[in-house]
């Protein structure tokens, strides 16, 4: 599919049909994370797996700001017929909840992985000047080299060619982009408060060795949004969807059929 987006004719990879499920990325990366977990759900939904501006099929310069991403995720729905499946990971998570704030364009299922809805406390906020700082002198290697050993888990981080797959999408990504996605995340709002008041169908999927957006927060994520349920994912990091995706696509396939296809069973 393509989307007309800032005058230019951004390309949204996808595979499958049926109701279209849309999976976000997170930082430093692009859709080609989600791509273990979209050739399962393929066999029952149109999966969409868009690069968000300013990597890989969106060289459309990103502006820094989650509400500028969650205008191109706005603009991916607004081209596929209701009812719509959402899956957030981490950033990606922080973009989707921007996008549900707005009314849910379509979205019938929403689905937020690895991710929280509190904003930055000053901690992280230095956290992403130091990373900008890495970025501007390292470029991506250096965030790969820092960010690396935090996304997976210990016995993932011995996988050769999980490492090298994930090494791969970070440094294929412009420092510029890296830039933008620490200051979209560093100046997000919090988004706690508006948790009680979604108003679909939710899941919160977490790895249970995730160091990043730990657990404990995917809980009481869960525990706010009205109806909503956890689930862990068993020996992963933060990077569930590279790590686990058996798993992830297990957990969000049965959650999008309950909630997307009219015949499945409850
Ligand atoms: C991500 O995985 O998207 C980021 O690490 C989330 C964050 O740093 O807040």
């Amino acid at each position: 599919m393509r989307v007309d987006w800032k005058g230019q004719l951004v390309q949204i990879r996808e595979l499958g049909q049926g109701p279209a499920v849309v999976l976000v990325h997170g930082y430093p990366l692009d859709g080609a994370m989600w791509s273990g977990v979209a050739r399962t759900l393929s066999g029952r939904f149109r999966v969409l797996k868009p690069d968000l501006p300013g990597r890989g099929e969106n060289p459309a310069p990103p502006d820094g700001t989650i509400d500028g991403y969650a205008d191109f995720l706005q603009a991916i729905l607004a081209e596929v017929p209701p009812p719509a499946g959402l899956a957030g990971f981490s950033m990606g998570g922080y973009v989707s909840l921007a996008l549900m704030k707005r009314g849910t364009a379509g979205v019938r299922a929403l689905a937020l992985v690895d991710t929280r809805a509190g904003a930055d406390d000053e901690a992280g906020r230095a956290a992403r000047e130091t990373a900008i700082a890495t970025v501007r002198s390292g470029g991506a290697a250096a965030i790969a080299d820092g960010m690396i050993p935090r996304l997976l888990a210990p016995a993932s981080a011995q996988n050769a060619s999980l490492v090298e797959r994930l090494r791969r999408i970070i440094v294929r990504q412009k420092p510029e982009t890296i830039e933008s996605d620490l200051t979209a995340m560093r100046d997000r709002p919090d988004s706690t408060a508006f948790l009680p008041r979604i108003g679909v169908p939710s899941i919160v999927l977490a790895g249970d060795q995730d160091v990043i957006t730990p657990p404990a927060e995917g809980q009481a994520m869960a525990a706010a949004i009205p109806g909503a349920r956890f689930a862990a994912i068993p020996a992963s990091g933060h990077l569930t969807p590279m790590e686990r995706p058996g798993s992830v696509a297990a957990a969000l396939g049965d959650f999008f059929a309950a909630a997307l296809l009219p015949n499945a069973a409850q």
